[in-house]
C-alpha cells in the first residue's frame, strides 16, 4: 500500500511530512491562481498559515477515508502537486477524486489526466472498485476535460452550487463506473 502508483509521467507517492514541509507546497495554497477553483474561500481571504496546513495534512494523512498523495514527475523527481481519493466507502466500492497540480508552469502538459488515469487504474483494477466520483466548478473547463477524456459522465449540474468572490458557480458533478473507464 506504501508503494508509490506509476503513471507514465509521474508517480503517487504515499503524502509525507517531506512533502508538507515543501516551501513549495505552501507556496502553491496561496497562489490564488491555482486555489480559485479548488472553493477554498478561507485560503482566498487570506493566506493560509503554516499551522492550518501541518494540521490538515496531519488529518487527512492519518484518515480511514482518504488517501493523500504527493504526485511527482518521473523524470525530474520533483513534487508538482497533489492527488486525493476521498469519501472512500467500502460498502458501496466508491470514492471520490480531488486533484491540483500546483506547478502552474506545468499546466496543459498532461500530468493531471497521467496521475488521475493511474489512480483511476488502481483503484477500478487492482482493488475492486466500481464507482469513481469528481467534481469540478463550471469555470474549470480543463478539469471536466480531464475527466471526462478518461471516461467520466456528467451526472449532475449543481446550479450556483459553488461560490467564487461575489459569483455564484455551477459546480459539475461527475462519475465513472468500472466499465466505463477509458484510460
Ligand atoms: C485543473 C488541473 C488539475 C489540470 O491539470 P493539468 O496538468 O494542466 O491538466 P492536463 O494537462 O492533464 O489536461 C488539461 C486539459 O484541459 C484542456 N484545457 C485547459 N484549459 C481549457 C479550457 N479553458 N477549455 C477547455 N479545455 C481546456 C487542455 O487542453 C487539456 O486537454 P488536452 O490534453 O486534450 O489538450 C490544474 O490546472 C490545477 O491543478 N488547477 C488548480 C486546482 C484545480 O482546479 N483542481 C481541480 C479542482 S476540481
Amino acid at each position: 500500500m506504501n508503494e508509490p502508483i506509476e503513471g507514465s509521467l509521474v508517480r503517487l507517492a504515499p503524502f509525507a511530512t517531506r512533502h508538507r514541509d515543501d516551501p513549495a507546497y505552501l507556496g502553491w495554497l496561496r497562489d490564488h491562481d491555482v486555489i480559485r477553483t479548488l472553493n477554498l474561500p478561507g485560503y482566498m481571504a487570506k493566506p493560509v498559515s503554516v499551522e492550518d496546513v501541518r494540521s490538515y495534512c496531519d488529518r487527512v494523512m492519518r484518515s480511514a477515508s482518504e488517501r493523500f498523495f504527493a504526485i511527482e514527475r518521473k523524470a525530474e523527481g520533483d513534487f508538482v502537486g497533489t492527488l486525493k481519493v476521498g469519501s472512500i466507502n467500502s460498502h458501496t466500492s466508491t470514492a471520490d477524486i480531488g486533484i491540483m497540480i500546483g506547478r502552474r508552469d506545468l499546466w496543459g502538459r498532461g500530468l493531471a489526466q497521467d496521475a488521475i488515469a493511474a489512480i483511476c487504474r488502481r483503484l477500478f483494477r487492482t482493488e475492486g472498485f466500481r464507482r469513481l466520483t469528481a467534481g469540478a466548478m463550471a469555470i474549470n473547463p480543463g478539469m471536466i476535460r480531464v475527466f471526462e477524456k478518461l471516461g467520466f459522465q456528467r451526472e449532475g449540474c449543481f446550479r450556483q452550487h459553488d461560490r467564487l468572490g461575489d459569483e455564484y458557480i455551477d459546480h459539475i458533478h461527475l462519475g465513472c463506473l468500472a466499465e466505463e473507464f477509458a484510460g
